[in-house]
């Protein structure tokens, strides 16, 4: 019997793989008739797992999710396809706001990640219509592969606007790569590196570093400085 049932498993699991590899198929036509750089659909990823692909793209949602509260009010910023907020983060919040300004990632997260709890918001970051009609503070704020696009002029006024909408426990956190990419204003190669940069703002709980085969990550977590 138990022969029988792990050779149906073995037949879905195959079955998951050629899924997989028609949706990355999929992906790359998609991408052929219109690159679009600024964000991923990591639904590539986890339907890759089986083929090899590895979890390190699912890091980011593990980290963050450490520090998100059970029903706690949380922010996304710069959330791409929004995968995270549906896999991970309302798993645990009560309410997300996801925000990203790209007009493609917005139309992608609210057709392929779209919950009742979460909030999608097409707007900028950077932009004082968008702070100045949120909630007063938020438990999280998260910022994965983003904070590295911003000048110092433009973390500034996030970092600002972050410090003022966090809770007094709340925790802004989040993830980058390490190194330059052709969209990163700066580029930060170690943790040390990282820490003395949030450190001017923010008190820092974490600060960690994962490497892997052929990229490596930067975690962050941090708080207001007490007031
Ligand atoms: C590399 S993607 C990361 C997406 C997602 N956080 C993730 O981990 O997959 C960077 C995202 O930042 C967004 N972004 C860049 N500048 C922004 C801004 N000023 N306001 C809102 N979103 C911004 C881009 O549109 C893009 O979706």
């Amino acid at each position: 019997m138990i022969k029988f049932l792990i050779l149906i498993k073995k037949i879905i699991k195959w079955s998951f793989l050629v899924c997989g590899r028609a949706y990355v198929g999929i992906n790359n036509i998609e991408w052929k008739l219109n690159p679009r750089t600024e964000f991923f659909d990591h639904n590539v990823d986890l339907l890759q797992v089986w083929n090899g692909r590895g979890l390190e793209a699912f890091e980011r949602g593990v980290f963050n999710s450490f520090f998100i509260k059970k029903d706690s009010l949380v922010m996304e910023l710069c959330c791409g396809d929004g995968f995270f907020s549906k896999q991970f983060y309302s798993q645990k919040a009560k309410k997300i706001v996801a925000v990203d300004y790209n007009i493609e990632s917005h139309f992608f997260s609210t057709q392929m990640n779209a919950s009742n709890k979460i909030q999608f918001m097409n707007e900028s970051v950077l932009s004082d219509v968008f702070w100045n009609n949120l909630p007063s503070s938020f438990d999280n704020i998260i910022c994965d592969a983003a904070i590295d696009r911003f000048t110092e002029e433009q973390s500034e006024y996030l970092f600002n606007k972050i410090s003022q909408k966090l809770s007094k426990d709340g925790v802004f956190s989040g993830y980058l790569t390490v190194g330059n990419s052709h969209l990163t204003e700066r580029s930060f190669s170690t943790s040390t590196e990282l820490r003395s940069y949030f450190e001017k703002k923010f008190k820092v709980i974490t600060i960690l570093q994962s490497n892997h085969r052929d990229r490596s990550g930067l975690f962050f977590a941090l708080q207001n400085f007490d007031k």
